[in-house]
């Protein structure tokens, strides 16, 4: 189908969370499928994908300046690889959120978007686009109407079963078992992008790390926009994780994200008693303060969220504790941030990751709270959240030193350190070890010897 046009090499660029990393392969697989070829530049393409980030400002930004790029400064010659212009797609949750503004604005130039659910019909999309003589995503028909490229339609069934990725080789394989979100929280404009909940079946998901597992790939990292409301058949995500890890081959379970609101005992049980499952829990507070939470509909109080904590960490000592914390929601007072200062003293995380909130189009949020709390205010916050974090991660990363863990080989040496080979430890810990003869993928016992805010040195027992 796409050899009549020979527009068929793909260049694919990913922004955003892991979901989206997932996303590519998924795409990788079907474009591949299509006889599509993909290319490691955009300068060899006659077509570039950008699998796009909506979740903050800052992302868009990205985004819009690649498309800039891509069609005049990275291609003076207006084209692709065979001299005609290149065609630009916009992929992922910009295209369902700005779906407008991407094709109605004439400086960006896309020819054509496809929303997360529309991965299928990739294709035709790219197909149409080339066939297309107007740029900008319009095709003239017959009757001189204009009709635009795209397809962002959210379908409450799609979860691409069907379609095994195509990854990278390595050590850690991404494995989306549900898709979408039903929470709302109002500052968040996933549920908008990535549309309802759904889940794969618990078979189906086990046959995919079988599957991978064949392949080499020694740890499986399960996602979710909420991994603990999956559920599939009378199966939820507790019973998930212990089909997965039934998977010979696979060393190590990962998840991310769950919900403070709905962290099941059943859930904590076995993260704590499975050996296959890592011990380490990223769990996004979000604020510290009460009427933020409100605000923010994130439905736990913050008693509640200190009772979880630490529920988790008596019944399972040895857990890493990570989370996402936003600063500068609309209305958030001196004394309601520092209500977030002294959550996150309390429960000691062992790494945050500290966002400005950033207002989303169509959001609740957007429409209910201004966007009230200086950027110079913002700006203050993180910093300081910051600070705390970093000595925070500091004192936790020095109480290592001394104690021995299995670390998982997990990334080729760095440039800068080719003497030296990183892996994590159960918790999530990046440990650089001397090279020696350990290789991707090894399983090795070490001491700590040293520690920073971020990475631990150790030493091969
Ligand atoms: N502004 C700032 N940060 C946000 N996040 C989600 N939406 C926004 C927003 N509008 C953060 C949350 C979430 C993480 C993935 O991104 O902390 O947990
Ligand atoms: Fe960004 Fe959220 Fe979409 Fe992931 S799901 S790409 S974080 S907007």
């Amino acid at each position: 189908m796409n050899n009549d046009v020979m527009k068929n090499k793909i260049f694919l660029e990913t922004y955003g969370c892991q979901m989206n990393s997932y996303d590519s392969e998924l795409v990788c697989s079907i474009l591949a499928k299509a006889n599509y070829a993909l290319v490691p530049t955009e300068d060899e393409a006659d077509v570039v994908l950008l699998n796009t980030c909506a979740i903050r400002e800052h992302a868009h930004q990205k985004v819009y300046n690649r498309i800039h790029e891509i069609k005049r400064g990275h291609n003076p010659a207006g084209g692709g690889a065979g001299g005609h212009p290149v065609i630009v797609g916009i992929l992922g949750c910009m295209a369902t959120n700005l779906r407008t503004e991407l094709l109605e604005n004439r400086k960006f130039k896309i020819d054509f978007i496809a929303g997360p659910d529309s991965y299928k019909r990739l294709p035709q999309l790219i197909d149409e686009a080339a066939k297309t003589e107007v740029r900008g995503g319009e095709v003239r028909g017959k009757g001189e109407e204009v009709r635009k490229v795209f397809d962002i339609t959210l379908s409450e069934f799609e979860t691409y079963s069907d379609v095994y990725p195509r990854r990278e080789r390595g050590v850690n394989a991404w494995l989306a078992v549900m898709r979408g979100c039903n929470n709302f929280c109002t500052f968040c404009v996933v549920p908008y992008t990535r549309g309802r909940e759904r889940s794969r079946s618990v078979e189906n998901v086990v046959e995919e790390t079988r599957r991978l597992a064949g392949e080499g790939f020694r740890q499986v990292t399960l996602l979710g926009q909420n991994v603990n409301s999956y559920f599939c058949e009378g199966a939820d995500f507790a019973d998930l994780l212990e089909a997965v890890s039934a998977v010979e081959g696979i060393v190590r379970i990962r998840f991310t994200s769950p919900h403070p609101k709905d962290f099941p005992e059943k859930l904590l049980d076995v993260v704590a008693r499975n050996p296959k499952v890592c011990k380490h829990i990223h769990l996004p507070v979000q604020s510290g303060n009460n009427r933020i939470l409100e605000l923010m509909d994130r439905t736990y109080t913050r008693e509640e969220f200190l009772a979880l904590t630490g529920k988790i960490r008596v019944q399972c000592p040895s857990i890493a504790l990570t989370t996402d914390i936003i600063v500068g929601f609309p209305s958030e007072r001196d004394e309601e941030f520092r209500d977030t200062v002294a959550l996150m003293r309390d429960v000691e995380f062992d790494s945050a990751f500290i966002f400005k909130y950033s207002q989303r189009k169509g959001t609740i949020a957007a429409r209910k709270y201004p966007d009230n709390v200086p950027e110079s205010v913002k700006t203050e916050r993180i910093v300081h959240l910051n600070e705390i974090q970093k000595a925070m991660s500091l004192k936790k990363n020095r109480a290592h030193i001394g104690a021995e863990y299995a670390i998982l080989i997990e990334e080729e040496p760095s440039e800068r350190f080719p003497e030296y080979i990183q892996g994590r430890t159960d918790g999530n810990k990046l440990v650089a070890i001397p090279k020696a003869d350990h290789a991707l993928g090894d399983f090795v016992q070490v001491r700590i010897t040293g520690a920073s805010a971020n990475t631990l040195k150790g030493v091969a027992i």
